[in-house]
């Protein structure tokens, strides 16, 4: 691409890019200047298409006008309220709306700004649970191979992916690694979930041995693989991690930063596979990836589990000064109607069908459970 330099910053250097070759591309920069529904605008005039939607966060497609309407009335209004020990009723109503959208189990949201802190926050209460319980010794955790998590250190201690641990010291400490679902030998060419690998999971039961369950906190598995290809679980895996979880008092965690609102064409992947775990985390489809933000959905049992004690004790020492903050609810509400891809089955198959017939956009072609990257459009449903 040339770069159009009437365009452009004068100076890409104090930029340090994240994931990005930064020398390299700051020698023939790829700018995006606007963006409207499905495509991008470069600095040189073309139109591109977001094929990926965005960082497959833009479900709703870009700029859509009930969002920025949503976003600029709301900074109008109550641009910032802290959310420690002080409330807005924006979050009240945005965790209300998640609780009725998850699947039943759920029935409590922590509000993050990522998912790295979603999945941060997940592995803290699961350990704070066991705790709060009176089984402290519960403090491994199990990932898996070629999970992504996020950046964070529990995040990249429980992935499964080389470079993004190798250069960052010893990592949490006390985490086990499940085997990867990626068999092509077996399962290549699949149509719909592979016949082959639910005994994968067994090998969590080995761990349970090696380590003894009640040194055990939780498991974090991505329901489907994202960021080292689009791995749909092997028929009955989950649901086999699941029963022993459960058999051995361990916490399941879906990490559903991506396949959360719709993307499988049901509300979460955990209704798509009929498996519910101890807790969802999400951020990215959420707001659209307009504003930042997370959430993790919990069951009851263990949001109850922390409130005991006196009434004025806090009882979970977590947070962030951006939780719940007051623009990115009123995104959320907002993306309920116009981002999230719910209740769209019928538009959504018409765009399925339109996507297969764009080669670039199909994630993945063995599979049923498309993860597609973003079939924008900004009608409310
Ligand atoms: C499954 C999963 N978890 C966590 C994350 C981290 O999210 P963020 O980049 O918002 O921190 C991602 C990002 O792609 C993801 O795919």
């Amino acid at each position: 691409m040339t770069h159009d330099t009437a365009n452009a910053p004068n100076d890409l250097s104090a930029f340090w890019m994240p994931f990005t070759s930064n020398r390299q591309f700051k020698k023939n920069p790829r700018m995006f200047v606007s963006a409207e529904g499905m495509y991008y605008k470069t600095a040189d005039g073309r139109d591109v298409m977001d094929g990926s939607a965005g960082l497959w966060c833009v479900n709703a497609g870009h700029k859509s006008p009930l969002i920025v309407e949503a976003i600029a009335k709301q900074a109008a209004e109550l641009d910032y309220a802290p959310a420690f020990q002080m409330g807005h009723p924006k979050a009240f109503e945005l965790a209300t709306v998640l609780r009725d959208l998850a699947p039943d189990p759920m029935e409590h949201v922590f509000f993050t700004n990522s998912g790295s802190e979603s999945v941060e926050t997940a592995l803290k209460i699961a350990l704070a649970y066991h705790r709060a319980r009176g089984e402290g010794t519960r403090t491994r955790l199990i990932g898996r191979e070629r999970g992504y998590h996020g950046v964070n250190f529990g995040g990249i201690s429980v992935g499964g992916i080389v470079n993004n641990r190798k250069f960052f010291g010893s990592l949490l400490t006390g985490v086990d690694h499940m085997p990867h679902t990626h068999m092509p030998e077996q399962n290549a060419f699949t149509r719909g979930q592979p016949e082959h690998g639910a005994y994968l999971a067994d090998n969590l039961e080995n761990i349970v041995t090696l380590h003894g369950a009640e040194n055990i906190a939780a498991v974090i598995v991505e329901p489907i693989a994202g960021s080292t290809g689009v791995l749909i679980p092997p028929k009955g895996y989950l649901q086999k991690l699941r029963d022993i979880c459960t058999k051995h008092g361990i916490l399941l965690i879906f990490d559903e930063v991506i396949t959360g609102f719709g993307r499988l064409g049901s509300n979460f992947a955990a209704d798509h596979f009929g498996v519910m775990p101890d807790m969802i985390t999400t951020a990215k489809g959420l707001t659209n990836g307009v504003i930042p933000m997370g959430a993790v959905l919990t069951t009851g049992a263990i949001h109850d589990a922390f409130m005991t004690g006196p009434e004025e004790a806090i009882e979970l020492f977590h947070g962030y000064t951006y939780s719940g903050n007051p623009i990115a609810c009123a995104c959320g509400l907002e993306c309920r109607f116009s981002g999230w891809l719910l209740g769209r089955r019928a538009a959504q198959s018409e765009r399925v069908a339109a996507c297969d017939r764009h080669p670039q956009r199909r994630s993945d072609r063995r599979g049923r459970a498309r993860v597609h990257p973003g079939c924008p459009d900004q009608a409310r449903f």
